[in-house]
């Protein structure tokens, strides 16, 4: 079985369609690893489609918020601001969809899938060798995927002579490879908001049954999510980050 596995959608329509449509033909089906709204245009669009992908996934920090499960507080003032936004222009059956994703879950047997991180699954982030290392003690699959820190990464468990996970960047495109027989924390990289210098969407498809990882960078008309999100007066940083990649 083929899996594409997407992360931090954050409501942007044209991004999501974008990766669809690259990934078209080479995927069974979808995990979805958190936050499909906030900060993009486009919530009721994203998860339409996302439910018509009968997807399995978890929730994000994003998704609890507009679900009132997290105070606003927590975010800073742009993000809280589309996210009150969000909640006021969220249909029913989106709420309902949003409801439905748990904290955590196992998936192939092999692959625990949260948001965050296998220990605090919606907020905390594994940043880097350290915290991967931390979060290795909190799964018990072989494999963990997860999103929030929107960059594309591996984190391979320490052999005998670390301490410390090994963090392979995943940075290049279409790179194919296999799983090695050891713990990863795998994260796909964000379609909506990448923040690893590259604006291109992020997303990878997961073969279990062969364990061959490929990811994928792709362009989207970036312009038109911008455009969108000016009309609907969005904060001008949240807008502009996008050209970034930051
Ligand atoms: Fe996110």
């Amino acid at each position: 079985m083929r899996y594409l596995v997407l992360s931090d959608i954050h409501a942007n329509l044209y991004a999501l369609q974008a990766v669809l449509e690259h990934a078209q033909g080479r995927y069974d089906h979808t995990w979805y690893l958190g936050d499909v709204v906030g900060y993009g245009p486009h919530p009721n669009e994203c998860i339409e489609i996302l439910a018509g992908l009968h997807c399995l996934g978890v929730a994000g920090n994003h998704d609890w918020a507009v679900l009132g499960k997290l105070e606003l507080d927590y975010f800073n003032v742009h993000a809280s601001r589309v996210l009150v936004w969000t909640r006021a222009v969220l249909n029913p059956l989106h709420m309902r969809f949003l409801e439905s994703l748990s904290e955590r879950m196992v998936a192939e047997e092999d692959f625990t899938l949260v948001h965050g991180s296998p220990r605090y699954p919606i907020w905390e982030y594994v940043l880097n060798s350290v915290d991967a290392t931390i979060a290795l003690k909190h799964f018990s699959t072989r494999y963990c995927l997860l999103g929030h820190t929107h960059e594309p990464v591996i984190f391979q468990a320490p052999d005998t002579a670390n301490v410390l996970c090994y963090e392979i960047p995943l940075c290049a495109d279409s790179s194919a490879r296999s799983l090695p027989g050891v713990s990863l924390i795998i994260n796909p990289g964000s379609v909506g908001q990448p923040r690893d210098g590259d604006p291109r969407a992020s997303y990878i498809i997961l073969d279990c049954e062969r364990r061959i990882l490929e990811h994928f960078r792709v362009d989207y008309p970036i312009e038109r999510t911008q455009e969108a999100m000016l009309a609907l007066d969005f904060p001008k940083p949240l807008v502009y980050r996008l050209s970034l990649g930051r």
